[in-house]
C-alpha cells in the first residue's frame, strides 16, 4: 500500500479535453458557477427537468439534521418519469433496452414496450396486494424483467429491495426478513458462464422453515420469471409464473403521484459490523441527482448515444446508472446478462462493436483483468464508437487508467473516475468530460452542487498536498435518508464522528494534491473492497466462526493486483476438531462455507490456519499486523500487543 501511495504521489500526467468533445459536451463551467452562486436554486433547476405531478415550492428542509427532506411538498411518480413521459413526448419507438442474454439471445425493447410491460406488471402487483410503502424483494438475473420489476414497484409507490443474484439463500433470507418483504420476484435461474445458475431454490430455502429464528413470515407470494428452464419446486397458492399473469394483465395503468420523500428502495450494504445495513433512498432528490449526473458526467445524448453500464442491478450502480438515471434521461442502453469472459475473453468488446456502444461505464477490476489478458483481445474488435469511458467502485490505478485510455479509448475518449457510495445514491466526485482536465488515478472534483472536503480527525481542512478523511459538508439530493429500521445506527455511523461540524463521514481516506484534486486511498474502517464490491471483515469472520472446525477467525483485505483487495482469513481451529480430524482440506472447506453463507464474492482468497491471533491487551484484533503478513511485508509496530511474540509465530505459520 505505501509503495502504491508513493507511486500515486509521483503521478502528474494531465489530459485536456479535446476541442471537438468540448464543443458538444453537456457539462459546462456555468454549471459550477450556478451551483456555487446558489446551491439550492441549482438543484431546484435540475429537479425541474423531471415531471412533477405537483410542483415543489420548497427545495431543502434541513431543520432536523441529519434527516434531510428535498422538494418535500412536491409530488411525482418515478416510473412515469422513466417511461410514460418519453412515450408521451413522441419517443415511444426509441429503443430503451438492447438486451443480450449470455447464450447470445437478444431482445430490443422500446420505451413504448417497456412502458406497457411495467403497466401490466403494476396491475399484477396491485392484484397481489402491493401498494404504497410495501416492500418487494427482487432476486433476478440481468434480464429486462429485472428493470421492469424495479419500475413497477416504484410506479406503485412501493419499496424495492434488490438482492444480488450471487448472494446465498441465507443472505437473501436476512434481507427479506429485515425489510419485511411481502412479495419476492425471482426467476427459475439465469445463465452464468455457459450454465444455468438456479435462483428459485434459494428463494425456497430462504422462505422455508425458519429454524426457530422467530422471524414472522412476511412473504405472501413469489413471482417467477422463466429464464433458465431448470426444474423448480412449486408452492401452490404462493408461487406464480410471470408468463401466466403478466401478459394477461391489462396494459392500462395510470401512474399516481407520490410525495417526493416517498421511499423508493432499500439496498443492503456491508458495514463494519456483521449485519448488513439497509440503506434507504427516497424519490424526488434521488431521481434528480441520478438523472443529472448520468447526463453531465457521462455526457449522455439520448438521441444518439448507445450507453452501457456493466453493473448488475443488485448493486447501487445498477440502480442509479442502469435503471433510474438512463431511463429518466430517455437513453438507449445495452443490458447484458453474462460475464466478461464467457464464452470467450473478448465478449464485452464484441458487444461494444455489435451495438456501437458510445459510452462505457465499468469497474477498475474489470479493466485490470483485461489488461492482464493483453491488448490483442480488444484489438480484434472495432471499438471506434466509444467516445466516453467511466470508472466506478474503487480507486483506479494510473496504469489501468492509461491502459483504458489507450487500448479501449483509442487515446481520445475522456475517462471519468466517479466516486460515490450506496449511501450517496449518485455520483459525488468526478471530472466533467469536456470541461475538466483529467488525471490518471484521481477522482478529482465534486460535481456541481456537491460540497466535500478532506479533513483531519478534528474536522479541520487538511490543505493541499495532505491526506485525511473524506467528508461531505452539505446535504445533497440523493443522500440516504436512513438505515431501514435503525435510525440510531444511521446517526452513529455517518454523522457522529463530525457531529460538531455537521459533516457526513464517508469512511474513505483521501488526499488533496497541489491543485486541490482528490485522490482516494481506500477505506479507513473494517470494510474491504473486492472487485468494487463492499464486504465487511466482521461479517465474513462471523460466517467463518459458524464453521464446525473453527474456534476463532480474523479477516483482512490484502491488496490484490486484479481485484483491488482480496479477502484473507486467519483461522484458529478447535482442538476438539483436530483431535478427531486431520486439518487437510480445511482451507478449502472454509472457503466454500463462506460462499454458501454469504455468496461466492465473499470467499477468502487465502485461508491461513494459525494457533493465535494478534490482540491488544483489551482483546481487539490488530488487523493492521495481519495485513502486513498477508501482503508479504515486514510486520509493523507490535508494541501494543498483549503478547509481542505472537506475530513471529504467525509469520512462520503462514510461510
Ligand atoms: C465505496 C462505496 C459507488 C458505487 C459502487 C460501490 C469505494 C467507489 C470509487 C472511486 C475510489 C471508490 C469507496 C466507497 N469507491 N468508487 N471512484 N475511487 N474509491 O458502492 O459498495 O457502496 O462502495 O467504494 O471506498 O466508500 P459501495
Amino acid at each position: 500500500m505505501s509503495s502504491q501511495i508513493d507511486h500515486l504521489l509521483n503521478e502528474n500526467r494531465k489530459f485536456a479535453p479535446s476541442e471537438s468533445f468540448a464543443a458538444n459536451a453537456i457539462g459546462t463551467v456555468g454549471l459550477y458557477e450556478h451551483a456555487r452562486a446558489d446551491r439550492e436554486a441549482f438543484w431546484a433547476q435540475q429537479a425541474r427537468d423531471l415531471h412533477w405531478h405537483k410542483p415543489f415550492t420548497e427545495v431543502l428542509d434541513w431543520s432536523t439534521p441529519p434527516f434531510a427532506k428535498w422538494f418535500d411538498d412536491g409530488e411525482l411518480n418515478v416510473a412515469y418519469n422513466c417511461l410514460d413521459r418519453h412515450v408521451e413526448a413522441g419517443n415511444g419507438d426509441r429503443v430503451a433496452l438492447l438486451w443480450e442474454g449470455e447464450p447470445g439471445d437478444e431482445r430490443r425493447i422500446t420505451y413504448a414496450e417497456l412502458t406497457d410491460e411495467v403497466k401490466r406488471l403494476a396491475n399484477v402487483l396491485t392484484g397481489l396486494g402491493i401498494g404504497q410503502g410495501d416492500r418487494v424483494a427482487i432476486y433476478l438475473p440481468m434480464i429486462p424483467e429485472a428493470v421492469a420489476s424495479m419500475l413497477a414497484v416504484a410506479r406503485l409507490g412501493a419499496i424495492h429491495s434488490v438482492v444480488f443474484g450471487g448472494f446465498s439463500a441465507d443472505s437473501l433470507r436476512s434481507r427479506i426478513d429485515d425489510a419485511g418483504a411481502k412479495l419476492v420476484i425471482t426467476a427459475d435461474g439465469g445463465y452464468r458462464k455457459g450454465k444455468v445458475s438456479a435462483l428459485k431454490p434459494a428463494v425456497d430455502m430462504a422462505l422455508a422453515d425458519r429454524n426457530g429464528s422467530g422471524a414472522q413470515e412476511s412473504v405472501e407470494h413469489v413471482l417467477v420469471v422463466k429464464r433458465g428452464e431448470n426444474d423448480v419446486d412449486w408452492t401452490e397458492g404462493r408461487d406464480l409464473w410471470w408468463h401466466d399473469v403478466v401478459p394477461a394483465a391489462s396494459k392500462d395503468h395510470e401512474a399516481q403521484a407520490f410525495p417526493a420523500e416517498n421511499p423508493l428502495f432499500i439496498l443492503y450494504t456491508s458495514g463494519t459490523t456483521g449485519k448488513p445495513k439497509g440503506i434507504l433512498h427516497t424519490s424526488g432528490g434521488y431521481l434528480t441527482q441520478a438523472t443529472f449526473t448520468n447526463k453531465v458526467v457521462h455526457d449522455l445524448h439520448p438521441e444518439t448515444d448507445v450507453y452501457w453500464c456493466t453493473a448488475d442491478i443488485g448493486w447501487v450502480t445498477g440502480h442509479s446508472y442502469v435503471t433510474y438515471g438512463p431511463l429518466a434521461n430517455g437513453a438507449t442502453q445495452v443490458l447484458f446478462e453474462g460475464t466478461p469472459d464467457s464464452p470467450h475473453p473478448g465478449r464485452w468488446w464484441e458487444l461494444v462493436e455489435k451495438y456501437g456502444v458510445t459510452i462505457l461505464y465499468t469497474a477498475p477490476t474489470a479493466i485490470r483483468s483485461f489488461m492482464k489478458l493483453g491488448r490483442a483481445i480488444p484489438n480484434k474488435f472495432d471499438l471506434s464508437s466509444l467516445r466516453l469511458l467511466g470508472s466506478v467502485g474503487e480507486p483506479i490505478n494510473p496504469e489501468a487508467w492509461m491502459w483504458y485510455r489507450e487500448i479501449i479509448g483509442n487515446n481520445l475518449a475522456p475517462i471519468v473516475d466517479t466516486w460515490w457510495q450506496t449511501e450517496t445514491g449518485a455520483i459525488m466526485i468526478s471530472a466533467l468530460p469536456g470541461v475538466t482536465e483529467t488525471k490518471p488515478g484521481s477522482a478529482q472534483v465534486p460535481v456541481p452542487g456537491i460540497s466535500i472536503d478532506v479533513v483531519n480527525e478534528d474536522g479541520s481542512h487538511v490543505g493541499n498536498g495532505n491526506g485525511g478523511l473524506l467528508v461531505v459538508t452539505e446535504p445533497w439530493p440523493a443522500m440516504l435518508r436512513g438505515i431501514w429500521g435503525d435510525p440510531e445506527r444511521f446517526v452513529e455511523t455517518y454523522w457522529e464522528k463530525f457531529h460538531a461540524q455537521g459533516f457526513y463521514f464517508a469512511g474513505d481516506g483521501a488526499r488533496l494534491d497541489d491543485d486541490g484534486d482528490v485522490w482516494f486511498l481506500g477505506r479507513v474502517d473494517d470494510v474491504m473492497n473486492v472487485s468494487g464490491h463492499r464486504l465487511s471483515t466482521t461479517e465474513i469472520e462471523s460466517a467463518i466462526v459458524g464453521h464446525d472446525a473453527t474456534a476463532e477467525a480474523a479477516v483482512v483485505g490484502a491488496s490484490d493486483e486484479t481485484t483491488g483487495q482480496a479477502v484473507v482469513a486467519f483461522v484458529i481451529i478447535k482442538q476438539s476438531y483436530l483431535d478427531a480430524h486431520t486439518p487437510e482440506g480445511l482451507g478449502h472447506s472454509i472457503r466454500s462455507w463462506v460462499g454458501e453463507q454469504i455468496g461466492p464474492i465473499a470467499r477468502p482468497r487465502d485461508v491461513y490456519i494459525v494457533n493465535e491471533l494478534p490482540k491488544t491487551r483489551s482483546g481487539k484484533i490488530m488487523r493492521r499486523l495481519l495485513r502486513d503478513v498477508a501482503e508479504g511485508r515486514e510486520v509493523g509496530d507490535t508494541t501494543t500487543l498483549a503478547d509481542t511474540a505472537v506475530m513471529s509465530v504467525i509469520s512462520a505459520q503462514v510461510k
